[in-house]
C-alpha cells in the first residue's frame, strides 16, 4: 500500500489554542508513527510548527521559500503584532452593555451560559476569550437578542432590551462575523458598502461622500466597482467591516473577525478596529488569539464553563499567564 499523503487548509482556524496543539500532536504522532506525509497550510498563529519539518512560503503565487522549521523562524521571526497607537477613552459612566445575572439555556436543557454579569463600557474595547464550547457566542447571542435570556435581563445603551425595542437597539450596533461571505451578497464593492444607506434620507452627493469615506477608512479605495469574489479574504472582510462602518454603529461586535485571515490580514483588520475605537466606538470582539486581545483590547474576559471565569487590563496580561494556563487556553507560560 502507498504512504498515504494528508492536505490541510488551516485545519485549526476556527479552534481554540487547545485543542488546535491536540490535533497537530496528532498528526505528528500520525507522521512518526505511520509514516503519513502531512502538508499544513499554516494558520497565523503558527502552532503547526511545534510538529513541522519544513515551512514552505508562498507570495503572490508563488513559491518564495522552502526551508527547515528553525531557519523560517530565524529569517521570519516570530509573530508579532503593532500594538495599538492611542489611549482608549473609556466613560465609566454610561454601559452601553449590561448583563445582570443572564443566562441561557438551549432546548433539552442544554447550558449555554450559566448567569453572567457583564457590562461594558462606552468607548470600551474588550477582548472576550475562552475554549471551544465556553458559552462565547451564546453570550453574543444573548446581548444581540438573538436568544432570550432564560433568567436575569439583557440592556443596550441603559434600555432594558424587550421585543419591541430589540430592532431598534440592534440598529445602533455593528456585527462583524468570522466569515465576511455571511455577511456579502451584493455584486460591487460600492453595492455592498452603501447598501444600509438605501433607506436613509441622504443625497446622491451625501451618499457618494460617505461611500469615499468608508472606502478610504477600510483600504479599500479604487475598488469600487469589482465584485467581492475577486477580493481576497482580507479584502472581503474589510468590506464587511466598511459595510458596518458606514452606518456609524455606537458599538461593534465582532465573533472571531480573523480567524481564516493570514498575519498580514489580521493586522490590517485589527487596526482598522483599533482606528473605530481610538474614534470612541465601542468594541466587544471575541478572539482566539491572545496576541491580538493583549495588542488592541484594553480589557480581556476570559470565558470557562459557561461562566466569567477573569478579567483584567490587557497590559496586565504577563501577570494572569498561570491562570491562562490553568484555564488551558496557553499551554505553556507564554503564547
Ligand atoms: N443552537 C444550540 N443548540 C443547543 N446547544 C447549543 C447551541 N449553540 C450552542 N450550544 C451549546 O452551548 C454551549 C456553549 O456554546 P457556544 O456559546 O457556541 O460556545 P463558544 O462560542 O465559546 O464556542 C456548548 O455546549 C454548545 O454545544
Ligand atoms: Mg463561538
Amino acid at each position: 500500500m502507498k504512504t498515504p499523503i494528508l492536505l490541510l487548509d488551516q485545519p485549526t482556524a476556527e479552534l481554540d489554542p487547545k485543542t488546535s496543539s491536540e490535533l497537530y500532536r496528532h498528526l505528528g504522532r500520525l507522521n512518526r508513527e505511520k509514516k503519513v506525509t502531512t502538508l499544513v497550510v499554516m494558520d497565523k498563529s503558527g502552532a503547526v510548527l511545534k510538529d513541522a519539518h519544513r515551512v514552505l512560503v508562498m507570495e503572490a503565487g508563488m513559491v518564495k521559500d522552502f526551508l527547515p522549521v528553525g531557519e523560517y523562524q530565524k529569517k521570519y521571526g516570530c509573530r508579532k503584532t503593532n500594538r495599538r497607537a492611542k489611549p482608549i477613552q473609556v466613560d465609566e459612566r454610561l454601559d452601553v452593555i449590561k448583563l445582570s445575572g443572564a443566562s441561557h439555556t438551549y432546548k433539552g436543557g442544554i447550558t449555554g451560559c450559566q448567569p453572567l454579569n457583564f457590562s461594558l463600557k462606552k468607548g470600551d474595547f474588550t477582548a472576550v476569550i475562552g475554549q471551544n464550547g465556553s458559552g462565547k457566542s451564546t453570550m453574543l447571542k444573548l446581548i444581540e437578542g438573538l436568544v432570550k435570556p432564560t433568567s436575569g435581563s439583557v440592556e443596550l445603551f441603559g434600555t432594558p432590551v424587550t421585543k419591541k425595542n430589540v430592532g431598534e437597539l440592534r440598529r445602533r450596533i455593528g456585527f462583524l462575523f468570522q466569515n465576511p461571505d455571511d455577511q456579502i451578497f451584493c455584486s460591487s464593492v460600492r453595492d455592498e458598502i452603501s447598501y444600509v444607506l438605501k433607506n436613509k434620507n441622504l443625497s446622491a452627493q451625501q451618499i457618494e461622500e460617505k461611500i469615499q469615506e468608508t472606502l478610504v477608512l477600510v483600504g479599500l479605495k479604487g475598488l469600487d466597482e469589482i465584485h467581492p469574489q475577486r477580493l481576497s479574504r482580507g479584502q472581503r472582510q474589510l468590506l464587511a467591516l466598511g459595510s458596518v462602518v458606514i452606518n456609524d454603529p455606537e458599538l461593534i461586535i465582532a465573533d472571531e473577525p480573523t480567524s481564516g485571515l493570514n498575519s498580514a490580514q489580521s493586522q490590517v483588520v485589527m487596526e482598522k478596529l483599533a482606528h473605530l475605537s481610538s474614534q470612541g466606538v465601542t468594541i466587544l470582539l471575541v478572539t482566539h488569539d491572545l496576541t491580538e486581545a493583549r495588542d488592541f483590547a484594553n480589557r480581556i474576559v476570559v470565558m470557562h464553563n459557561h461562566q466569567l471565569a477573569l478579567e483584567f487590563k490587557a497590559e496586565k496580561i504577563d501577570n494572569y499567564l498561570n491562570e491562562l494556563v490553568r484555564l488551558e487556553l496557553i499551554e505553556g507560560g507564554d503564547f
